[in-house]
């Protein structure tokens, strides 16, 4: 059953007339649960509670199905702002992107002036920049064009999906990079000629690579609200002596807001994903399909905006 109904919310989340309409009518649904607000002044209300709570913050622009080349210069244009509001009101945030909202699937050239753009202007402004990694079909691309950038600037950084076959390659290849790594299960419906199929295998995957990045002595993002990865990371840690400057976890807004708190109690650096803006509606999908417990959410807020 829990299968179907993640199925079913993946399947709703690439629906581009619900993406249009939920546009058109704003945060519902018990959205705002999961999405600071539609603007970036909203989401930056939203950062300095966090921040003053020792959270840190990385923040997202939403914005998907992006297939002409006016939307993608939009969606790094609205970046560029975020990125100057982080800078002027001396928010601590970084910023999370997606190549498909920066051009990726339209060109080469306009994903790589668009990224130039914004990790121009998050340099200057101290903002560490992730690229979140999407479906399969992406990754190879997209970890091509971060190793492209990664040799011109040194404040961005990736997402691996512990889900794929893939994954323990791509950590010991971008072990070279020397360079900070999202290290999550992976949220999107994969064949299993490419992903385990396997729950089981997943987390395992993710305690290996976590264990392989971390002992190769570099900085790691555990991006995970399952208690497992937690304190295996903790052990993990203690066991080899490694610096709390080394790592830091990372969890959703909105999702384990107390366990995101204790963790700040207890001496861990914890970032939170902070999503913002009009697109909301594929984000909140993918959410729902993590945890078909959160559709009692969606069923309160149906007739509250
Ligand atoms: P999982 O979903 O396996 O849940 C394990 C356990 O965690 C549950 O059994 C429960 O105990 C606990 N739990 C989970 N949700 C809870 C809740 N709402 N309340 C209480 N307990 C809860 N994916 C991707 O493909 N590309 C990306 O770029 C990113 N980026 C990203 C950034 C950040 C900061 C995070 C936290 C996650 C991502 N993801 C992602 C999503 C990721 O791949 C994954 O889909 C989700 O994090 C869900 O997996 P978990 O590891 O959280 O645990």
């Amino acid at each position: 059953m829990e299968q179907l109904m993640r199925n079913f919310f993946l399947f709703l989340s690439k629906n581009r007339m619900f993406t249009k309409l939920a546009k058109k009518y704003g945060l519902r649904f018990g959205a705002s649960r999961f999405v600071a607000g539609e603007s970036i002044e909203l989401a930056a209300e939203v950062i300095k509670e966090l921040n003053k709570q020792d959270l840190d913050v990385t923040i997202d622009y939403l914005g998907e199905f992006v297939d002409n080349e006016a939307e993608a210069n939009e969606m790094a244009d609205n970046s560029i702002l975020a990125i100057e509001a982080i800078g002027r009101e001396n928010l601590r945030s970084q910023l999370s992107l997606k190549m498909t909202s920066m051009g990726l699937d339209i060109s080469d050239e306009l994903v790589m002036n668009n990224m130039r753009r914004i990790l121009t202007a998050a340099k200057k402004n101290d903002v560490f920049v992730t690229i979140d990694m999407e479906d399969y079909s992406r990754c190879q691309k997209t970890i091509e064009i971060f190793k492209e950038l990664r040799n011109e600037f040194d404040n961005v950084g990736t997402v691996i999906q512990s889900y794929l076959y893939r994954t323990v390659k791509d950590i010991e290849d971008l072990n070279q990079f020397s360079t900070n790594l999202r290290l999550v299960k992976g949220a999107y419906k994969e064949s299993p000629e490419v992903a385990f199929p396997d729950k089981k295998d997943v987390d395992e995957n993710l305690k290996k690579i976590i264990k392989m990045h971390l002992l190769n002595g570099n900085y790691t993002a555990v991006a995970s609200h399952d208690e497992n990865m937690i304190s295996y990371t903790k052990a993990l840690v203690e066991e080899y002596n490694i610096s709390k400057d080394q790592f830091e976890f990372q969890m959703l807004y909105g999702i384990r807001p107390e366990r995101q708190l204790e963790l700040v109690k207890e001496g861990y650096r914890m970032r939170v994903y902070v999503p913002y803006g009009t697109d909301w509606y594929g984000y909140f999908m993918r959410r729902l399909a993590e945890r078909p417990a959160n559709v009692s959410f969606v069923l309160k807020g149906v007739f509250t905006k």
